[in-house]
């Protein structure tokens, strides 16, 4: 895929940002709106999908699965994706490898719905996906039934799955804070008679469950203990088709929206951003260090609370994130630490451990980015200090590897820093954020 032609792009100070806009659809419901309208009997119709290479790998996945999907326009020329559903257990055995891409979640989600059905699918990526783990996923869906054939050491990709063609619910005590996993068991528990627990010791975000609800599951969620969550799905449902609003992804959202707090005079309008509270960490955090984030209008779409905001440059102040709040943060501490670097003073975000997992290991990567750029930062354990002076020196060429939030973050740190910020390579921006360029260009952005 896009790994053999980088995009260098350079960042350079400029004016303020100004203007409204609406960042594309969230990825985490887009990959699970098309994974469960493949599971259901009939047509769902998605409008606001992200259009971004790693949902087109999972859309992809589900037409090999024997999905049937097709893409039409409304009069904006925004896609409207029509899937129809093979039903629950109904995936047909794919004739090659299924391709994710650069995206974990993609894969994980749909070894879940693999491992439920009476086929055997081989999952493949890129060379970021392939260093990641993929065990903690497979342990539980051992213990359903469906069975590992084939992985690269570690039981990383490229693997072969053999789903159980009985699947056995269970109760799951998920040892890391996930919602990859979580769903994943929930996704296989769909196809096992009774019932399947999820407990979780820290509530992830909860899109699944609030999209099998949408399409007619059975499924109740309750507190445990102090920030947990047991999650309880009766297996077997006939799922029914139900069209579905994709809401602007936070996690996108999150990167103008930075880049208008520290730019002078910037005042910007971020159109229907989904607030589901197991998201929004980055904007309590933000308003803790004294951002002027206003809430406009609030509705709801398909299940998820949405809200149009308004963010204008703000003085920031240095704060510490304690660590029951990563869940709801955990893709927005890289741009969160360039907002901490025009802060005044010392931010700690603490408990960042799965940070080393993601698309790259983005603890080592922040500090690197920061660094470079003349920031003072440190790693104590899984904490990352950041000292804020309220100005940044800039200058630096950051290495994306292969990370599409690394290549935005930095970006948004060169629109206000003395000097430019260039990345090696932004080609993984499309992964999650098609147009992102455009878009920033047409608030003021200086990006070449
Ligand atoms: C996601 C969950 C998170 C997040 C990822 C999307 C999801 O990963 O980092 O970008 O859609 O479920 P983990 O489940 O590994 O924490």
């Amino acid at each position: 895929m896009n790994a053999a032609t980088p995009i260098p792009l350079t960042a350079r100070r400029g004016g303020p940002l100004q203007g409204r806009i609406r960042v594309p659809g969230d990825k985490s419901i887009s990959h699970r709106a098309l994974i469960l309208a493949a599971l259901t009997v009939g047509e769902t119709t998605v409008s606001g999908l992200l259009e971004g290479e790693d949902v087109i790998h999972t859309a992809d996945a589900m037409r090999a699965l024997g999905a049937r999907l097709e893409r039409t326009a409304d009069g904006a020329g925004n896609g409207i994706w029509h899937i129809h559903g093979v039903g629950v257990g109904g995936f047909a055995q794919p004739s090659g490898p299924l391709d994710f891409g650069n995206s974990g979640t993609g894969c994980r989600l749909a070894l879940g719905a693999v491992a439920g059905c009476a086929i055997t699918a081989s999952f493949d990526g890129d060379a970021s996906l392939r260093a990641r783990p993929m065990r903690r996923v497979l342990d539980p869906l051992e213990k359903m039934g469906a069975r590992v054939i084939e992985a690269a050491d570690g039981d990383r990709l490229a693997l072969t799955l053999q789903g159980a063609g009985d699947p056995i619910p269970i109760t799951y005590e998920s040892p890391v804070p996930s919602a990859q996993l979580k769903s994943a068991v929930l996704l296989a528990g769909l196809a096992a008679p009774g019932e399947t627990t999820v407990i979780e010791a820290e509530a992830t975000r909860d899109h699944t469950e609030r999209l099998l609800k949408h399409f007619g599951a059975k499924i109740t969620s309750k507190p445990h203990g102090e920030h947990g969550r047991r999650i309880t799905l009766q297996g077997q449902p006939e799922l029914d088709p139900a069209n579905v609003v994709v809401p602007a992804d936070p996690s996108s959202a999150a990167f103008p929206l930075v880049a208008a707090l520290i730019t002078p005079g910037s005042d910007l309008i971020l159109d229907a951003v989904m607030t589901n509270a197991l998201r929004t960490g980055l904007f309590a955090t933000l308003r803790e260090m004294g951002a002027n984030i206003e809430t406009l209008a609030k509705r709801d779409d398909s299940g998820e609370e949405v809200a149009d905001l308004r963010v204008t440059a703000s003085k920031l102040k240095g704060v510490d994130v304690p660590p029951e709040r990563a869940p709801s943060m955990i893709d927005e501490y890289l741009i969160l630490a360039v907002a901490a670097s025009f802060a005044e003073g010392e931010t700690r975000m603490r408990g960042l451990k799965e940070l080393r997992v993601k698309e790259s290991d983005r603890l080592a990567a922040t500090a690197e980015m920061l660094r470079v750029n003349g920031v003072t930062a440190e790693i104590d354990g899984d904490d990352l200090i950041v000292h804020g002076k309220r100005q940044v020196a800039g200058g630096g060429e950051v290495a994306t590897h292969m990370d599409h939030r690394i290549a935005m973050s930095a970006l948004m740190m060169g629109l206000a820093s003395e000097n430019p910020v260039r990345v090696d390579d932004g080609a993984f921006i499309a992964t999650s954020f098609p147009g992102f360029v455009e878009l920033m260009r047409s608030l003021g952005a200086d990006l070449t």
